[in-house]
């Protein structure tokens, strides 16, 4: 690729175009070929459900960027440093040391995944009554907080529910909507508000400073707590430092330490920006809501200094929270997700833009506009992209969240297949197979048909419900 304009004493990042992977390659794995039929037979056995197809079966594996990324040789080490005492290990208190050094909240709780942060904090916070306001929340958030009896109501700017509308911040909170559910249901009934960075349900889309800013006023005016879903903060992070007035000179350490200083907690998944293929955690001031928080942990995932994990785990999420915030893999992890996304944009294939942090997010009902949601679009194309080149990736529609709690069904407000780039996992020779074979199912989607669900089970449906191609 030709160089930019530019002399040798530039650093190499901004003397060439092309960004490359800042890592090389110690250990591979090998990655098995198949055919169309062969696939189309696994489509079958698994009921046309993606998540139930043996992981062996695919080509490029894009069902999610959570607990896939490639580990670092420092983060191997770590692993081999892992104390296993079962109370106060030094690997508790390096994980310790690393988190707050970006999130100093007074009480850190460690748990074997994000969803265990959230169940532990809603049952200590939700039930019957109480309405959980946020800018998007995320599936297992969202089941969280109804299994506890609450109510989950996404208030995102509107820009954010139009895939194809351009705001460099549509992860952002409609601070209007989220005023008039606090005024509407009473503040008492609001325990909690959650922003989720980046916007995972939403298209990966970051939230700015000046939007978390607002929404730390809304909460003082009704003096109620805020939470950061803060899974993808590093990337949220960079998003800021890239597209925010007066952010391009902050490091990276600093925006994540003022996002934090804007809240109160966070639950995180640590499968995402803490690089780790486990973990997570749950992270708040309050002494009373933490203390409730630790006995449930001990209920349910183990003592306060592991919680759930490995002290070789701790150690993965320590060196890994290091790792994330290098500007070097931020601006290549970025970047290479661009990569794809812009591509298909300029295939003509309708996606979510801007492209997001960590996922490409196709618009399935602009690629597929003859089949109707409750036929759902996202998952036929889901099928098709894993039949014809056994890529895998997600729906996220109205197959995830058009079931309601009281058994109906309406059609979700998007209907996209993510598209989730495993950290550190693919070269840029394999993003290219994959958008060749999108560009091909694309120039296709005329003969492309709806699915109807043969089984489900009565919530997160996506993971186990089976369907049948109309
Ligand atoms: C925004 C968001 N919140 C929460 C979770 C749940 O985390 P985990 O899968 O570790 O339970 C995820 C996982 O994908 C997520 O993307």
């Amino acid at each position: 690729m030709a160089p930019a304009t530019g002399g040798g004493m530039l650093a190499p990042v901004e003397r060439w175009r092309t960004i490359i992977e800042p890592f090389r390659i110690k250990s591979v794995e090998p990655i098995r070929l198949t055919s169309v039929e062969e696939r189309q037979g696994k489509l079958e056995e698994a009921g046309y459900n993606l998540f139930n197809l043996h992981a062996a079966d695919v080509l490029i594996d894009l069902l999610t960027d959570s607990g896939t990324g490639a580990m670092s040789a420092e983060q191997w080490a770590g692993i081999q440093r892992g104390d296993e005492s079962y109370a106060g290990s030094p690997s508790w208190y390096r994980f310790l040391e690393a988190v707050t050094e970006l999130f100093p909240f007074r009480h850190v709780i460690p748990t074997h995944q994000g969803r265990a942060a959230e169940k532990i904090l809603f049952t200590v916070i939700g039930g019957p009554g109480k309405v959980i306001p946020s800018n998007t929340h995320f599936d297992t958030t969202r089941a969280n907080v109804e299994f506890s009896g609450a109510e989950a109501i996404d208030c995102v700017i509107p820009e954010g529910r139009q895939p194809s509308v351009i705001h460099p911040f549509k992860g952002n909170m409609d601070t209007d909507a989220l005023d008039a559910v606090i005024r509407e249901r009473g503040a008492e009934n609001v325990p909690v508000v959650f922003v989720t960075v980046t916007n995972n349900s939403g298209g990966g889309q970051p939230v700015s400073l000046a939007n978390l800013r607002a929404v730390r006023e809304v909460c003082d005016r009704y003096g109620l707590p805020l939470f950061l879903d803060a899974c993808r903060f590093a990337e949220n992070a960079w998003f800021i430092k890239e597209r925010e007035d007066g952010c391009a000179d902050a490091s990276i350490a600093d925006i994540v330490r003022e996002m934090a200083s804007l809240a109160d907690g966070m639950t995180m998944s640590g499968k995402k920006d803490a690089l780790s293929n486990i973990g997570g955690w749950l992270a708040m001031n309050s002494d009373g809501w933490a203390e409730q928080c630790r006995n449930l942990l001990i209920l349910t995932e183990g003592f306060p200094t592991y919680g759930g994990l490995a002290g070789r785990d701790l150690e993965a999420m320590a060196q890994g929270l290091r790792e994330v915030i290098d500007e070097d893999y931020l601006r290549y992890r970025i970047r290479s997700t661009a990569y794809l996304g812009e591509a298909l944009v300029e295939a003509g294939v309708p996606c979510v833009q801007p492209i997001g942090g960590h996922a490409v997010y196709i618009d399935a009902a602009g690629l597929l506009p003859h089949i109707p949601a409750l036929e759902y679009p996202g998952q036929a194309l889901a099928c098709a992209l894993y039949r014809e080149g056994g890529i895998r990736g997600c729906e996220i529609g109205t197959v995830m969240f058009g079931q309601h709690p009281d058994g109906s069904e309406t059609p979700a407000s998007m209907e996209l297949v993510r598209l989730a780039i495993p950290r550190r996992v693919y070269t840029q020779s394999h993003v290219d197979y994959v958008i060749e074979v999108i560009r091909w199912v694309a120039e296709r989607a005329s003969a492309l048909r709806g699915m109807r669900i043969v089984q489900q089970p009565a919530s997160l449906r996506h993971f186990t419900a089976r369907f049948e191609p109309l």
